[in-house]
């Protein structure tokens, strides 16, 4: 497709400009000022409107066995959501087992999305397990699969939880070959043991789920995993953090020098727990790890994505339907399949309110829900801005329009939305992925296995600390000691 996209407001991380964009054969070819089009030429009008470049969500989790279930949403149902909402590339965690091979786990992922999404996508990769078979398959997997970054589970013991070992080994071997290292970070055999005690006193409720998970476990783990990174001079990404515990130890190591990147949810910075505590197990709905934390921590949240201790916005898409998935816990709260419905709203929520409610800038918004992950991730500058010869993904946001979110009216394949009710400002009307329509003035127009496969970059996020710095900064860990 040619298209030309005419009066709109272009915004990246950087700048905010009126102007036009020109694309051709799925990528962009001009950008300036009164372009004009030929007669081959579609034009598309964005008056009113933010032209932006898509969004990249770094965190979800599509066709994923958990809990006894699968994840309601699929690789087709998940991206098609994905795309109503205004992003373009999901990366997606692809779980991996022990004794079996790396590259086996992900073909399963590629089959899995091959022929079904409709935007395109990535994989990170789970690492459960350190042995000289993994050793040996890990730079590979970087160089010729093009998957640049690796999941660590602290939490979800007799799960996925990987020991404290295999994440400093994990983080030697991303420095040395060029990745990020992602972690979940929760304290997940003091939380086993939290669960046990409580399930003994019949304590059985959804709100249990999250008083067996304390923020406190949050921080300290999301601590750990820092000075680790720190030990092994790596790099470092915390998923979904939700409080101010984690927060401050991830601002601590910043100021220190240390590549430490944080990521948080709409839901955490929305949604508080007392909603956990609703009658009739409705409380399931909002069962996720980390669990929803008490309203103060919110305002930590949006501080530190207004100040940059945070960078990301991830979705941490992990669909269950409530009747016949979310039931499995009716008697257990530990047998509630964790994670919740959020891959559609992620751009509109924090448009409407972050930047309609004056908490982050219009740039800030670009940058937490793309360019920053792009950046991170090894997409850029291919995805993740909007400049000459990168990827035409493009959405086009219409702040005037108003609309409560709803599960009456979302494209998710699940049974309820964890934000039924919330008006919200602002919508996505057309999203273009490498110049060809997926949404168009808010209908459905792209294809099954349109989306591609896209092979990242290794990590390279800027200049590292001169040595002398980061060895003093060491020392203050230390105490005063080096
Ligand atoms: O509850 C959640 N977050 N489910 C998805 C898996 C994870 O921990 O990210
Ligand atoms: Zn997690
Ligand atoms: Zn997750
Ligand atoms: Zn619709």
């Amino acid at each position: 497709m040619r298209a030309l996209i005419r009066n709109g407001t272009l915004v990246t991380a950087a700048d905010t400009f009126e102007a036009d964009l020109l694309i051709v054969a799925g990528k962009i070819a001009q950008i300036g000022i009164g372009l004009t089009p030929d007669d081959q030429t579609e034009v598309i009008d964005a008056s009113g409107c933010y032209v932006i470049p898509g969004g990249i969500d770094p965190h979800t989790h599509l066709d994923m066995p958990f809990g006894g279930t699968v994840t309601a949403d699929d690789f087709a149902t998940g991206t098609q959501a994905a795309a109503f909402g205004g992003t373009t590339t999901i990366i997606d965690f692809c779980l991996t087992q022990k004794g079996r091979s790396l590259t086996e786990s992900l073909q399963e992922w590629h089959n899995k999305a091959g022929g079904k999404a409709v935007i395109d996508y990535g994989f990170h990769l789970m690492i459960g397990e350190m042995n000289d078979r993994v050793l040996a398959e890990l730079p590979q997997i970087i160089e010729e699969e093009g998957v640049s970054s690796f999941k660590v589970f602290m939490a979800y013991k007799n799960q996925f939880q990987a020991d404290d070992g295999i994440l400093f080994q994990t983080l030697q071997k991303a420095k040395e070959y060029g990745a990020l290292v992602m972690v979940h970070a929760e304290n997940g055999d003091v939380i086993d043991l939290l669960v046990k005690q409580a399930l003994a006193e019949g304590r059985t409720a959804p709100i249990y789920h999250a008083l067996t998970r304390p923020s406190m476990l949050e921080g300290e783990a999301t601590g750990r995993a820092a000075r680790l990174a720190a030990l092994a001079d790596s790099q470092l990404y915390v998923v979904h953090v939700t409080c101010a515990e984690a927060v401050e130890q991830i601002a601590r190591m910043r100021e220190l020098g240390y590549q430490i990147w944080g990521e948080t949810c709409p839901q955490y910075l929305m949604l508080e727990q007392s909603i956990m505590e609703q009658p009739d197990f409705e409380g399931a709905k909002y069962v996720w790890s980390p669990p929803l934390r008490e309203k103060g921590h919110q305002e930590a949240l949006w501080n530190a994505l207004k100040s940059g201790q945070l960078q990301t916005i991830g979705s941490d898409h992990c669909s269950f339907n409530f009747t016949g998935q979310k039931d499995l816990g009716r008697q257990d709260f530990s047998k509630i399949p964790n994670g919740g419905p959020i891959i559609e709203d992620r751009l509109s929520i924090l448009y409407s309110e972050g930047v309609a409610k004056g908490r982050i800038t219009l740039n800030q918004w670009v940058d937490l829900c793309s360019t920053k992950a792009s950046k991170l991730f090894g997409l850029f500058p291919q995805k993740g801005t909007l400049a000459v010869g990168t990827d035409a993904d493009i959405v086009i946001f219409d702040p005037s329009i108003a609309r409560v979110i709803s599960a009456e009216t979302h494209h998710m394949n699940v049974d309820y939305n964890a934000f039924e009710g919330l008006q919200v400002q602002g919508c996505p009307v057309t999203v273009l992925c490498r110049g060809e329509y997926v949404i168009r003035n808010r209908q459905f127009v792209g294809a099954s296995g349109a989306g591609q496969y896209v092979k990242r970059s290794k990590y390279d996020a800027g200049e590292p600390l001169p040595s002398r710095k980061k060895r003093s900064a060491m020392a203050a860990l230390n105490g005063g000691r080096s």
